[in-house]
């Protein structure tokens, strides 16, 4: 590990410092973290190798990797590869299974005081069912985040996700097996044409909000080998170069519904970014990708966004959420013609 990416004690209490009269707290679904910086699922494991990086009790919460039934090992390797902006993985939800989950890794969490949102994964709906019932007794989460980027074995491999049925299918079935208050986030894939129509499958399926996006589906060839560069041929696409695809998404769901909670995800890697997403229209947002470079980058970002929106004079970052969907007020003059006495100001100059 490069020590340039561990900051010394002295840079990191000027950055805590940054926005720190902020109120970085947010709403999901009537559940109220601290800080509106979560982890993405999968990029995190169960938090504890990110705790030697940053303070995970800090963040709004640990989105765990999502968990399947049983024991997986995953895809044969390799399967990461990088790419321009971004990189492919196609790890195949390697995990300890439901149950070892719980023992280890969930009560880990509680016991560290971490908020934590499972994420669950499965390959029909009745596994979906089947994970919601082992978990529906067991406290210590806020809520659970449902992947359905995942292949229907009963449907051809067809994603989950990329189809309204299938969608809220798993959405219904996991809703019927988890307690009524329990918040509910469907996990969508950007790989439609109507995001907007899933999401509304997912909401009239019982899913309390969305989490947008998950990883585009991608591929790269080895020019040296002359074959696929990932063993599982096909893989997900992450990172900044997907930035501007789930703003994207976020904005066009937030636009449908102005009131779910949304959990917004892709390429965030500086509080600037973070900040894009709330204006976009996000609740919270997940740091995926940018951890393998930076571990301590959710606390980072946090930091970041505080200072940003001290920096706007902003007290409460509630007050950005959806603020780029506010209508352009109409000054009755160009600030750019001559003789409109908006010549001198700061932006126009810049
Ligand atoms: C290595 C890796 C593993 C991932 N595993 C999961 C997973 O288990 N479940 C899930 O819902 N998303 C998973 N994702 C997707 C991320 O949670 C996130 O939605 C996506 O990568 C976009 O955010 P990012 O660009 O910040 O990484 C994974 C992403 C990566 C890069």
């Amino acid at each position: 590990m490069s020590r340039a990416l561990i900051s010394s004690g002295g840079d990191r209490r000027d950055r805590d410092q940054q926005g720190a009269g902020v109120d970085m707290s947010t709403d999901l679904a009537g559940v109220v973290l601290p800080s509106a910086v979560l982890t993405a699922s999968g990029c995190a494991a169960a938090g504890r190798e990110l705790d030697a990086f940053m303070d995970i009790t800090q963040l709004g919460a640990v989105v765990t990797k999502s968990i399947m039934l049983k024991p997986r090992s995953g895809r044969a390797t390799p399967r990461m590869s990088e790419t321009p902006s971004g990189m492919l993985n196609s790890i195949g939800l390697q995990g300890p299974g439901i149950d070892s989950f719980i023992e280890n890794d969930l009560a880990w969490l509680a016991q560290r005081g971490a908020r934590t949102i499972v994420s669950i994964a499965g390959e029909t709906v009745d596994e979906y069912a089947r994970l919601a019932a082992k978990l529906r007794n067991i406290g210590g989460f806020e809520a659970l985040e449902v992947n359905i980027s995942c292949p229907n074995v009963a449907d051809r491999g067809q994603v989950f996700a990329c189809r309204s049925e299938s969608a809220a299918q798993v959405i219904q079935a996991v809703r019927r097996g988890s307690d009524s208050r329990m918040p509910i986030f469907a996990k969508l894939s950007p790989d439609v044409t109507d995001i907007v129509e899933i999401a509304d499958s997912v909401i009239r399926a019982g899913a309390t909000g969305v989490s947008l996006i998950n990883t585009l589906l991608g591929m790269v060839i080895d020019t040296r080998t002359m074959r696929p560069a990932l063993a599982g041929v096909t893989g997900g696409l992450s990172g900044p170069a997907v930035r501007p695809v789930a703003v994207r998404c976020v904005w066009q769901v937030r636009q449908a519904f102005p009131n779910i909670p949304i959990i917004g995800m892709g390429g965030i890697r500086s509080g600037h970014d973070a900040l894009e997403f709330l204006l976009a229209g996000a609740n919270a947002v997940s740091v995926g990708t940018a951890v393998f470079n930076d571990p301590g980058a959710p606390a980072r970002i946090h930091h970041e966004l505080a200072g940003l929106l001290s920096d706007r004079g902003i007290a409460q970052l509630g007050e950005v959420i959806s603020y780029a969907h506010r209508p352009e007020v109409d000054l009755g003059v160009s600030p750019l013609e001559p003789g409109s006495g908006f010549e001198d100001w700061d932006f126009i100059s810049e």
